[in-house]
């Protein structure tokens, strides 16, 4: 079985979506460990609630990035962990510690990646004007937000949206298509290609 590490900053509504795909029998993987940047986040209680593992690394309590991500990275090899989540983790990881996961971290991002990439996505978008948004799930390279997309979904931005209601319109998208992204890499069926992700 995958053991997934899910790795969080706050809400965790998409950590939520992928403890319920896994309770539903929709995805065949394992929650080993939930970790946080911040304390007393709602993340960590939902994983409270589903039983499963979870501690905060408090970023503010690390000395620099350094310090903190060797604790993650201690985390999540004592948790055995295979693949990485990142469910609404507001912080940029350095190449070390994507290297140590190489082409084993997922990211949500809450925009049509390269459109919007960054923390403020929503309202980056209706600044905009455009009138197609979504949600991108991703692989983690050393850039932004960049690197090679797995599954993606549209939704219209309508006239009076704000950032709020277009949030909760991507939301639902999110919540189907990470669980979906998963279980295709639990399955086998990622092949990443240079840039491109082809689904076998
Ligand atoms: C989600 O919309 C996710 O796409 C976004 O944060 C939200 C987390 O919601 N992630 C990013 O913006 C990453 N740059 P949640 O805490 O309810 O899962």
């Amino acid at each position: 079985m995958i053991k997934l590490g899910v790795m969080c900053s706050g809400r965790g509504s998409d950590l939520q979506s992928i403890i319920d795909a896994i309770a539903d029998g929709k995805l065949e993987a394992q929650i080993a460990l939930v970790l946080t940047d911040k304390p007393n986040v709602m993340a960590l209680e939902r994983a409270e609630r589903a039983g499963i593992k979870n501690l905060c690394v408090d970023r503010k309590l690390c000395a620099d990035q350094l310090s903190f991500e060797a604790k993650l990275l201690n985390e999540l090899r004592a948790a055995e962990v295979d693949l990485v989540i990142l469910a609404g983790f507001m912080r940029i990881l350095s190449p070390t510690f994507v290297r140590a996961y190489k082409d084993r971290i997922m990211n949500i991002h809450p925009s049509l990646l390269p459109a919007f990439p960054g923390a403020h996505a929503h309202r980056d978008v209706l600044e905009y004007g455009v009138k197609v948004s979504g949600c991108t799930v991703h692989f983690v390279d050393e850039g932004t937000d960049s690197g090679p997309i797995i599954m993606q979904a549209a939704v219209p931005v309508l006239e009076g949206d704000d950032e709020e209601s277009l949030a909760a319109r991507v939301l639902e998208q999110e919540h189907i298509i990470y669980p979906a992204a998963i279980r295709l890499y639990v399955e086998g069926r990622l092949n990443i290609k240079g840039r491109k992700v082809c689904i076998v």
